[in-house]
């Protein structure tokens, strides 16, 4: 089917991110979230973001603005129903997903195809729950999403070809690459980065290396744009332990368990930069290790 119109659901990190990308595209964009504040906020970021581009030559200032003029926002789900295509990029809770689902369902046209942006639950088991299981696939961004060239795209037991097909057009109009992955936790990206991150940790738990050395030692040593405990910083450290716990109960194998000290920073409320304090504290001028 033809995508024209595109309904995001969330209008945080991702969900800020997707709508730049998809209106910078030319389609016609509904931002959704229950809290306006959020919604003011998503505009001033992709404003922020649209500029950089601009001032990079990458767009032009009519483009930016065009851009701009296809972001509708809304603090009303409903208002999201005549959309061609659903993202949901809400919080990582199975529970706050459904609901969604549940509540766009009787406003939705017979041909809308929901996805979730989700980075580990299974797409099966959300599907499930929607009147409409073979128009439901996972539709995984990257963050920063303006920057990051690659999506997954993973489909539940029951998603027919026409829909898939659908979405692998619509990643091409984008201008990234998709990337099929099954539905197993964590899909491809995560089920090999997060552990990844979780070793960091462990290897700043266990006293091999400090904060700095880690870091310096991936972004030096194996060329990786940003230390591991830097991009967890990034990432959000709630998100890498929500991620590992679906890996350590998904496949029961105790090489994923998280680091203990990967839980002390999330239960001290240190999720990364969102809140300022993780790995680095970003209070001051220049991020500072914490440990
Ligand atoms: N919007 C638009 N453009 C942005 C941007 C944003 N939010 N953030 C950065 N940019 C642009 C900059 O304008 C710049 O553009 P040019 O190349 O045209 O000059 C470019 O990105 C590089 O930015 P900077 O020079 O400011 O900074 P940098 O060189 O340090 O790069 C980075 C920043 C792109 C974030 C880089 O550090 C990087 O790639 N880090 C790793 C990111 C990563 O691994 N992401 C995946 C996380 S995992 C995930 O998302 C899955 C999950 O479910 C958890």
């Amino acid at each position: 089917m033809d995508v024209k119109t595109v309904g995001i659901v969330g209008a945080g990190q991702m969900g800020n991110g997707i709508a730049h990308v998809f209106a910078l595209a030319g389609y016609e964009v509904r931002l959704n979230d229950i809290s306006a504040d959020a919604l003011d906020r998503a505009l001033d970021t992709i404003g922020h973001n649209l500029d950089r581009q601009v001032s990079r030559e990458k767009i032009t200032e009519t483009e930016k603005r065009d851009a701009l003029g296809r972001i509708a926002i809304t603090t009303a789900l409903t208002d999201l129903g005549a959309c061609d295509l659903i993202i949901e990029a809400a919080t990582e809770r199975e529970a706050v997903k459904t609901a969604i689902f549940e509540e766009l369902q009787p406003h939705l046209t017979p041909t809308t195809i929901l996805t979730s942006n989700t980075s580990s639950i299974s797409i099966t088991r959300l599907a499930s729950r929607t009147d409409r299981p073979e128009k439901f696939m996972g539709f995984h961004f990257m963050n920063p999403v303006p920057v990051m060239q690659l999506v997954e795209l993973i489909r539940g037991i029951a998603t027919d070809e026409a829909t898939y097909r659908s979405l692998l057009k619509v990643v091409e109009t984008l201008g990234k690459t998709a990337a099929s992955a099954e539905d197993f936790p964590a899909f491809i990206v995560n089920r090999i980065l997060m552990p990844m991150i979780n070793e960091a940790v462990y290897t700043l738990y266990e006293g091999v290396g400090s904060v700095r050395s880690i870091d310096e030692s991936m972004r030096l040593g194996a060329n990786h744009p940003m230390g591991p405990l830097e991009l967890a910083d990034f990432i959000g450290l709630d998100t890498c332990l929500a991620i590992m716990n679906v890996l350590h109960e998904g496949l029961a194998d105790t090489k994923y368990r998280p680091c203990p000290l990967l839980t002390k920073y999330v239960e001290a409320g240190w999720l990364g930069r969102k809140t300022h304090r993780g790995f680095y504290d970003y209070r001051g001028e220049t991020p500072v290790p914490t440990r």
